[in-house]
């Protein structure tokens, strides 16, 4: 904790033996299994982060140009990239085809005439899957639900025939299979049933046609017990990847990919900040941090919950008080908790905010000129 105490706050503290702990959680699940995992770098795109999943062998799921570069930087494998997001520019195309990216997934027809067409003029062929949105609501945050039919993402089922019937007509791209991603934070796994499902059924009809996928691809969603980080740090991979091992009827030769993120670093992550200063208005006492949202955008933006703790009076016969937790950012919404108890709490208090490494650093901004947030790993190894 030394190093804590002496680095400048705001900062994110990761912890890499959880997040090795759960890199080695995912591949015994699915060990045995024709299941590829790649990491969502849009979740987090530190570095040394990075570095961790490439050293683990997984792949990646990239929505940029600037995550492409990131993630052979990091030494992930290009073959084990699929690049997804609805609206890729010709350059970001252009420098996945250059790396030779494993999988382009597209969201519209369109969109899939450009590949081709850069495709051509690169002289290359891109291998891709095509997204659909299966019309199925996964229960989870309005902002972060994805897989609903009035969505902006993925291709309608019903169009679908005449999509894949385009798709293997042009020379320049290669079908691979089918792209799926529901949503964000799911905790149960219901909404993932209902994916298996529908899957099942194209893929019979897809057979009846005589078209059949080498890939499918479930996407990413898993949520985290953002209410209990110590109890739960790990999501239950077990409960998630047997969805699949059950539901799923895979065919001989198939191979099954996930794209998850908050699931892997989400709970890896605290945002450690200093108290500025404590202020009481009329009805109300407010801990002011030198956090905001612009290193933590999740509250302001989601009304996300995350626990908070005092990490300089840990409770120890203080006495609990309420607080608004707020950041210094000239906006109301910048605070990250409304009547929160924490011990007294004093000007100068180190405050964790917990289950912060998914969606905190990469969602950092610098809006009010402030500065991007450090960050700090902690390894026992
Ligand atoms: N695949 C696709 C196509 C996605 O759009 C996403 C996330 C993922 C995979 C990874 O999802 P995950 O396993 O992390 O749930 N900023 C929001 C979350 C936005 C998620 C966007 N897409 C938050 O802080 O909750």
């Amino acid at each position: 904790m030394d190093v804590v105490k002496q680095t400048d706050t705001p900062f994110y503290y990761y912890d890499l033996d959880i997040l090795r702990g759960t890199l080695e959680e995912i591949s015994h699940q699915i060990e045995g299994y024709p299941f590829v995992v790649h990491y969502a770098v849009k979740a987090n795109g530190n570095p040394l982060i990075l570095k961790e999943i490439a050293r683990h062998g997984l792949g990646v799921d990239l929505v940029s140009g600037g995550e492409i570069e990131a993630a052979v930087e990091a030494g992930i494998d290009p073959k084990r990239m699929n690049f997804s997001g609805v609206g890729k520019t010709d350059w970001e195309i252009r420098t996945g085809l250059s790396n030779g990216i494993g999988c382009f997934n597209v969201e519209s027809v369109p969109e899939l005439d450009v590949i081709n067409e850069i495709a051509h003029e690169m002289d290359t062929i891109a291998n891709i899957a095509i997204r659909v949105n299966p019309d199925i609501d996964a229960h989870t945050h309005k902002y972060i639900t994805t897989g609903t039919a009035d969505n902006k993402f993925g291709i309608n089922i019903e169009v679908l025939d005449q999509v894949i019937a385009h798709a293997t007509s042009l020379p320049h791209v290669h079908l691979l299979g089918l792209h799926f991603h529901i949503g964000s934070q799911i905790t149960t796994m219901q909404p993932y049933v209902m994916l298996c499902d529908t899957i099942n059924d194209l893929l019979s009809h897809f057979e009846e046609k005589g078209i059949q996928f080498d890939m499918i691809n479930v996407g990413g969603g898993l949520g985290i017990d953002y209410k209990h980080p110590d109890e739960h740090p790990l999501p239950d991979f077990k409960a998630y990847f047997d969805t699949f091992k059950k539901s799923l009827q895979l065919r001989p030769g198939q191979v099954l990919h996930f794209e998850l993120g908050r699931a892997i670093v989400g709970g890896c992550g605290s945002l450690i900040s200093r108290v500025v200063v404590v202020k009481e208005n009329r009805n109300k006492k407010f801990v002011i941090l030198d956090a905001g949202m612009t290193d933590l955008i999740r509250p302001a933006l989601y009304s996300a919950h995350h626990e908070i703790q005092n990490l300089t009076s840990h409770g120890d016969g203080q006495p609990i008080e309420t607080y608004d937790i707020v950041g210094p950012v000239c906006e109301s919404t910048d605070m990250f908790a409304h009547d929160y108890p924490l011990p007294l709490t004093r000007r100068g208090d180190l405050i964790a905010i917990r289950s912060a490494g998914a969606y905190g650093e990469s969602m950092a901004s610098r809006y009010n000129m402030r500065r991007l947030p450090g960050s700090v790993f902690h390894s026992s190894k």
